[in-house]
């Protein structure tokens, strides 16, 4: 099959106007594939496999259809600011082609929470039944972070089955510092009255604190009412070892080479929460073993942005696939083992 996203010839563009070209294609996307069922019911969100999309890929809600159609078991769009914003100057997206990896400064480019809103009820309107989270964002000008992301929480309200608080975009200046007991503590009280209450609360942490804080904000972000924290964001460090050109760009990084990074962060969070908060493993995942490493490192779900640009559209698909083959016999013999649990066996219609 020709597939849908032809990475090759879309990496003959610009990066940002290939990423336009394949959100065009997925538009008019007739792939509705659906890989063999792995149902999980954790961090709040019922899902037929525990492989999702990470947020910055559908920033605006444009092609929720034709992403669940490739196979993915939910999809969080966004970041969404409560205002349109135009985000960075261009260039602000590179590809790192030698190590597979990204790094964006894009800086919540984004339509606002009302456009956003508008295409998630029609996708609703129209029978849309997939699970599908807001990454919720601020306004750059903006001095209450709390109060953006509860007005981006109204907005999609009865809309999204889950969403994101993101303090760990490295794009948008005093973000990151919002990773602190109390002001976390305040931004989950609020999105947590502007969101109905079937709406699942998720936190999205950088990779770049260390161990400290990471096991304070665990053991923090456990007492709150929040039902996932997701690990991790981009990171601004620079592994040793990357080898394109633009690995001097200011941005976060993605891909491969946050891969062990990310995994040790989620490592940290776990061992602060120890099973007391659901976790999603996100960072550098791009085929079944990746994933399969970070459901052991303690996630109960997981998601990727990255891969799916240099691996093209049947990668979903593929990844969720392996995994239900490499999980199942585990699953029946040990049904406690591993983090997806079989909790329903309907799968999620898109
Ligand atoms: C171009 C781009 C834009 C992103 N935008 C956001 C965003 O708006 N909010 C967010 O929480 N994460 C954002 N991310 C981070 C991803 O959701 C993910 O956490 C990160 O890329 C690591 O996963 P990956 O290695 O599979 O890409 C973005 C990533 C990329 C590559």
């Amino acid at each position: 099959m020709l597939p849908l996203l032809p990475s090759r010839l879309l990496h003959l563009l610009p990066p940002e106007k290939a990423h336009n070209m394949a959100l065009r294609l997925l538009e008019f996307s007739p792939l509705r594939l659906r890989p063999p069922a792995l149902p999980v019911r954790r961090a709040g969100i019922e899902t037929a496999n525990p492989v999702g999309l990470a947020a910055g890929f559908d920033r605006h809600g444009e092609v929720v259809r034709g992403l669940l159609g490739l196979g993915f078991g939910f999809v969080e769009i966004g970041g969404v600011t409560p205002k349109p914003q135009p985000g960075n100057p261009q260039p602000r997206l590179f590809r790192l082609a030698a190590d597979r990896a990204i790094i964006n400064r894009m800086g919540f480019y984004s339509h606002g929470a009302a456009a956003v809103a508008g295409r998630l009820e029609r996708y609703r309107d129209r029978g849309g039944k997939g699970v599908v989270g807001v990454n919720l964002a601020k306004n750059k000008t903006s001095g209450d972070a709390a109060r953006d992301y509860a007005a981006v929480a109204r907005a999609v309200a009865g809309l999204a089955d889950f969403v994101t608080v993101n303090v760990s975009s490295p794009n948008t200046p005093g973000l990151r510092a919002l990773q602190t007991e109390g002001e976390l503590r305040r931004i989950v009280e609020r999105v947590r009255r502007a969101a109905p209450s079937g709406t699942a609360l998720w936190v999205k942490l950088c990779p770049d604190l260390d161990r400290a804080h990471r096991m304070a904000l665990g053991e923090a972000l456990a007492a709150m009412p929040v039902e996932g924290v997701v690990v991790s964001n981009t990171t601004v460090s620079r592994p040793a070892g990357l080898r394109s050109p633009e690995r001097g760009e200011q941005g976060g990084l993605s891909g491969p080479p946050l891969k062990a990074l990310a995994t040790e962060a989620l490592r940290d969070i776990r061992a602060a929460t120890d099973g007391r908060i659901d976790l999603i493993g996100v960072g550098g995942i791009g085929n079944a073993e990746d994933a399969l490493e970070r459901l052991e490192a303690g996630a109960s779900l997981v998601q990727f942005n990255t891969a799916l640009i240099y691996g093209g559209s049947l990668l979903p698909y593929r990844i969720a696939r392996d995994l239900a083959r490499s999980l199942e016999p585990d699953r029946q013999a040990r049904p406690e083992a591993g983090a997806p649990v079989p909790a329903y066996s309907s799968v999620t219609p898109q």
